[in-house]
Formats: C-alpha cells, structure tokens, sequence
C-alpha cells in the first residue's frame, strides 16, 4: 500500500464526523483539524493522539503533510475557504450546501479547474442503499414515464438551534429550505432532471427568525414532469421525510433510507439480477425490496461492515478520489444545482411570481 493520505477537517460541528471518517480510512490519517474553539478541537485529539490543532486557518493550509481538507464551516463561508484551500494545493471536500449562491459555487468550480486538484461535495443522502435502488430503476426506464414527484421535510428545529447563524441570510442563505431541505433538492433534481420553473410560497410560522422555516412549491421540470416540494422545520418532532416517484409504469415512495413503496408493472429479470433481488414476478420484488431496505441503510447493508453510508462513505470516496486520480462523487456543477433551486423558491415568493430557468 501506498503512503496514507494526510487530512484534515476545518469547522467541529458537522465535521466531527469526517474526522470520524477519516481516523476509520485505512488509505488516510486524521492529521490535523482547525476551529475557533480549542476544546472542541481537544476532545477529537483525545481520539487521536498526535493530532495537529489550528486556530488559524492559514495556519493549517501551510501544514505540508495536509493533503485533503473538508470544509465544515457555516454555509456562507464554504467558497471562500475551499477556494484559498485549492489555490494552497489541497484537495478539499465541501459540506452542503455548496455555498449560499451559484455564483459562489462557481469559484469552487473556477479554482478546482485552475489548479487541476479534487473539489468534492457533500450530499450523502444519495447514498443512502434505497436511493441508489432507485436510482437504478429510473436508469432501467423501469417507472415509464415519469409523471409526478412528491417531496416533503417536515422536521424539527427548536428556537436555540436559531441563536447564532442558522436561519440568517447572510450565513446560512435561507432556512428550512436552504438548510434542511436543501438534500432532498438535491435528490429531487437527481431524480426529476432539469427543472423548468417554481412557483413557491414561504413563512415563517414558530420561530424568530429572519429567513423562513416553511416553504411550499410547485416545480415544473423540463421533461414534462410536476413536483411538489415542502420543506418545514415546525411538525412536532418525529415526522418523516417524503421521497415520492409516480411514473407511467412504477411507484417508488421512501422516507430518506426506509424504502415504504416499491410497485411495478412489469418484472424486469436483468434488472433483479443485476440488484441481486430474488423474486420471480413483480409482487415477489415489492415484497423482497420492502424487506431488503424497509428498515434503513443498516439493515439493506444486512451488517455488511464494508458497505459505507453517510459521511464515511462520502469521506471515504473523496479519499480514493485523491488515491486514484479520479473525480469525487459530486461535483461543484452537480452540487451547485441544488442551491440554484432554493434561491428559486426563495426569488418566487419574494416576487410573487413564477421563476423560469434556462
Ligand atoms: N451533511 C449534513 O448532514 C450536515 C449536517 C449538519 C451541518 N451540515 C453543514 O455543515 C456546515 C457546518 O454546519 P454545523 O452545523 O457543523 O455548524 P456549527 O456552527 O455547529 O459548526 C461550525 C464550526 O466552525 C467553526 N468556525 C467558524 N468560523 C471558523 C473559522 N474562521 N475558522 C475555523 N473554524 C471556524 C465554529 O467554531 C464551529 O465549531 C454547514 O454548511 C451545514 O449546512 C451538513
């Protein structure tokens, strides 16, 4: 085996779980973190002896060992730190949103061309084991045409989580929807293609808040198709997230990993090879997919432990993305689709009109 590749996590909310990540590779090191608060950079070096600690960002991106840093900052601040990372030689992975606007997004875009080094993005909810599921089955044509999305995230954020910069415009770019919802955006286009217009109301109903924490919207694609997209953070906690496909010839319908519904008209015997699925007709396929991923990523991986989900796989393919020369997962042009979506909604309800894309 080559040498390990040497990483580091700026910004110990959300990145405490890419150093996670990275101590678990066994193709990299967690050699350094950054953050404005030492304690929280402590309690991850009790995990891992040896480990470099920054307060100074520019610190951190002269340490000659640091190969790929994952940007864990408040959104806002994401194009800016990745690109200073870049143009310092390091490969950086970036949490969602990219960044609050496209054209933010873009300088990632403009600085991982420039100096030719990895720009990856954080959407981990693709794969999840029962998005990849049906990933695969809108590839095989298996739902027809496809008709009607439905996509729903009505979550739970209590007041204190809206203190500091979530929910702020100029931190976080919006609220339920740019902060929450913004990975079932991203599934959504994903799975519906290039979207045509929106056509959205936004509120704010339990919080004090500056941006929203509920938004509604009707979504034109360019295919024909037609979605409805909520996004909340006030339903009393312990509801769902709604992932809905309505084609001519199959229905899929999940809650983030639990796949719910899985009907088709036809079976498709390459397609239940190629997926490892036993059955011989349709109805034994709903039936063994609704057992299969009914229960979550863990219970689809079926205690597998070298199937990744989440941040370790996302962290995981950043690191053999760097190893082998290769693309990560998502890119800044895939990532910044999403964050084009949500100022949408948000220019739509602030006009009261319907915005068209390109
Ligand atoms: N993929 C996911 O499921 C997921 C989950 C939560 C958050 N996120 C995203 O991760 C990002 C961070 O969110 P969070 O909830 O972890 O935020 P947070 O506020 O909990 O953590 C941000 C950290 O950055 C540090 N920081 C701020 N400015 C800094 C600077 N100049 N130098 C070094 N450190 C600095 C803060 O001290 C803090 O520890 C956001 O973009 C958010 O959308 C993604």
């Amino acid at each position: 085996m080559g040498k390990k590749l040497g990483y580091a996590v700026v910004g110990l909310g959300v990145g405490k779980g890419h150093c996670d990540a990275a101590i678990a590779s066994e193709n990299a090191d967690l050699i350094a973190v950054c953050d404005l608060i030492p304690e929280k950079m402590e309690k991850i070096a009790a995990k891992q002896p040896g480990l470099r600690m920054y307060t100074e960002f520019d610190e951190l991106l002269k340490d000659p060992d640091v190969d790929i840093i994952s940007i864990c900052l408040p959104s806002a601040m994401h194009a800016d730190f990745a690109v200073r990372a870049l143009h310092a030689g390091k490969h950086v992975l970036v949490e969602k949103p990219i960044d609050i606007t496209t054209d933010a997004a873009q300088k990632i875009e403009e600085a991982r061309l420039a100096t030719g080094l990895k720009a990856g993005v954080i959407h981990q909810n693709r794969f999840n084991l029962d998005m990849q599921a049906i990933r695969k089955a809108l590839d095989a044509g298996r739902l027809g045409t496809l008709t009607l999305g439905t996509f729903a995230v009505k979550w739970f954020r209590n007041q204190d989580y809206y203190e500091g910069w979530h929910g702020t415009w100029d931190m976080d770019g919006g609220g339920s929807l740019m902060n929450q919802a913004v990975h079932t955006v991203d599934i959504m286009q994903w799975f519906m293609g290039d979207v045509e217009s929106v056509t959205s109301h936004t509120g704010i109903y339990t919080h004090d808040i500056e941006t929203e924490d509920a938004t509604v919207s009707i979504i034109k694609f360019k295919n024909g198709a037609l979605a409805t997209f909520v996004s909340s953070t006030n339903c009393y906690p312990g509801i769902c997230t709604d992932i809905q496909l309505y084609g001519t010839n199959g229905s899929v319908e999940a809650d983030q990993d639990v796949l719910k519904t899985w009907k088709f008209k036809d079976f498709d015997e390459d397609f239940a090879d190629e997926l490892g699925i036993d059955a011989f007709d349709a109805a034994e396929e709903e039936e063994f997919m609704l057992k299969k991923y009914g229960s979550g990523n863990g219970g689809a991986a079926g205690g597998d432990p070298t199937i990744l989900v989440g941040h370790r796989y996302m962290v995981e393919d950043m690191i053999l993305a760097v190893r082998d020369d290769r693309d990560p997962a998502i890119l800044p042009t895939e990532a910044m689709k999403s964050v084009r979506i949500v100022n949408a909604v948000y220019e739509s309800a602030r006009t009261g009109k319907t915005v068209y894309f390109e």
